[in-house]
């Protein structure tokens, strides 16, 4: 039998109401706090949710956003709330060296790293992640539609007849079977003027990012970035020393008036006209020729990132910027995280001629010498089957499905709480919240609860927006979706009466 504890003797449990670190991150702080020191002991009961409300003068959902935590960690178990005691097993917090072997220049070994990466959550968070994807976990294929079965085929296919050829060292650029059948796919389906020769195959488009930048800029160059926009593009062209423009967007794309007025000597533009990231719209034809004329005049780079226009739900695909070019001033940037699976890592840039993307292969050549060739075979053997053809074509039914029926449970369930909007395209949407509600901390509240969505204002800079959340649905079946709408609606219920 668990000890009981009727009274709250749980000393050093005083919340610090001068603190911006939110009352129940403070709560399950100063609770593990004890478990750890052995203030609390193991099978111990903890108070009621109620009972400790009451003495820290806090809302009981409060302790319960406290309590829950710690049982996901593994702190405590039970039922939440009621009924909780301090776990038998404690998670392993701390890695157990032998005392007095470790140096203190040892224990202090990141210090020597003198340089830290500005690498986001989006990108670093994922390891943990990947097992059990959440609702409304952005941008996430539907895995429990991949065609295995076809994938395994091609690969056995390529591993039964791997020659000696194969294994060695391959084209910098990719190989090259495989970039000719890109190139023939995004002709027809992107309206892309290229020949494979244009092509330098990477490890998505994270590094064809980071190829560009490395490039293209120079220390103190500015480059326009759309505001909200993709923060793994701004982080990384900032990391290579360049200034960033925030350039406003609207329901038709980045505002290119705007940026030539207030920013004329930039010399890129980073950009996702087909789809703007995160806002959703298409960029305008009438914007479309004027930014193109103007990189033109300027010799100014436009990276064009297509990174989920495959799926496109209305009856006119818009197709792709560099189509339009003929100026050779367009970058174009691809990826199969989004139509096959991220952890494949293949991406492509399509450069304007041979000849820069020559010199782009050098760089990649420079970064990591090629791509994992077998994985580039057996990419290869799936496209030129005509399997990536059919598994768009039966993502983008599904996921258009999958898009009306989230937006038909917001809907009926979001109350006054939440609205979204239908996309054009694309895998996420946003759903706007309640005026005056921080979207950060309605993310990090939903979290606890198991929903995992993204704050719009994460991807704002200088042009703030109304509180909205980025939902992603491509990965979600229907019980997934209405299982994740109800606890996120009925969790900033919660969140807005304890504010009213
Ligand atoms: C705007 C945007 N571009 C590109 C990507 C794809 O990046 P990668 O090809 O490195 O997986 C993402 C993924 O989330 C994205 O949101």
């Amino acid at each position: 039998m668990p000890k009981v504890s009727h009274q709250i003797s749980i000393p050093g449990l005083e919340l610090n109401r001068a603190s911006k670190i939110p009352a129940y991150k403070q709560v399950y702080g100063l609770l593990r706090t004890a478990i750890l020191d052995h203030r609390l002991q193991p099978g111990q009961r903890l108070p009621s949710s109620r009972l400790l409300a009451e003495s820290m003068g806090v809302s009981r959902n409060i302790i319960l956003l406290a309590y829950e935590q710690l049982s996901l960690e593994g702190f405590i178990a039970g039922a939440t709330g009621n009924g909780s005691f301090v776990s038998g097993t404690l998670p392993d917090t701390k890695p157990k060296l032998p005392k007095d072997t470790v140096s203190p220049e040892e224990k202090n070994i990141a210090s020597n790293v003198t340089f830290q990466y500005p690498v986001s959550d989006s990108l670093m968070q994922r390891e943990s992640e990947a097992a059990t994807i959440k609702p409304f976990q952005n941008p996430e294929p539907a895995m429990d539609h991949f065609p295995y079965r076809t994938w395994a085929k091609c690969a056995y296919r390529i591993f039964r007849n791997l020659e000696f050829e194969s294994l060695n060292y391959h084209d910098a650029k990719g190989y090259l079977p495989l970039r000719t059948v890109i190139a023939d796919y995004l002709r027809v389906n992107r309206a892309i003027r290229c020949g494979p020769e244009q092509i330098v195959i990477t490890t998505g488009t994270q590094q064809a990012l980071n190829l560009a930048a490395a490039m293209l800029l120079k220390n103190n160059d500015r480059f326009w970035i759309e505001d909200p926009g993709y923060i793994n593009a701004r982080a990384v062209f900032e990391h290579a020393g360049g200034k960033t423009c925030p350039i406003p967007v609207h329901a038709d794309g980045m505002d290119v008036d705007h940026a030539m007025q207030k920013h004329p000597n930039a010399t890129l533009c980073y950009i996702t006209p087909s789809h703007q990231f995160p806002a959703g719209g298409t960029l305008s034809i009438t914007k479309r020729l004027k930014l193109l004329e103007w990189a033109a005049k300027k010799k100014m780079w436009i990276i064009e990132d297509d990174y989920d226009s495959e799926f496109q739900y209305g009856s006119n695909p818009v197709p792709a910027l560099q189509g339009l070019d003929p100026h050779k001033r367009v970058i174009y940037m691809g990826t199969f995280s989004k139509v096959l699976f991220p952890g494949l890592r293949i991406g492509y840039i399509i450069l304007p001629d041979k000849e820069m993307a020559d010199a782009f292969g050098y760089a990649k050549a420079f970064a990591d010498r090629q791509n994992g060739i077998t994985d580039q075979l057996i990419l290869h053997e799936f496209i030129h089957g005509d399997h990536l053809t059919i598994h768009i074509r039966r993502m983008r039914q599904l996921y258009k499905k999958r898009q009306e029926i989230l937006l038909e449970l917001i809907q009926r369930l979001g109350e006054e709480l939440l609205q979204a909007d239908k996309q054009s395209g694309g895998m996420h949407v946003l759903a706007w919240l309640p005026k005056g509600m921080n979207d950060q901390e309605v993310t990090d509240m939903l979290r606890l609860g198991g929903v995992y969505v993204a704050p719009l204002s994460r991807y704002t800079l200088k042009y703030k927006q109304p509180p909205a959340l980025i939902l992603g649905y491509t990965a979600f079946n229907e019980k997934l979706l209405a299982q994740g709408v109800r606890t996120m609606v009925r969790m900033i219920s919660e969140q807005a009466s304890l504010l009213s």
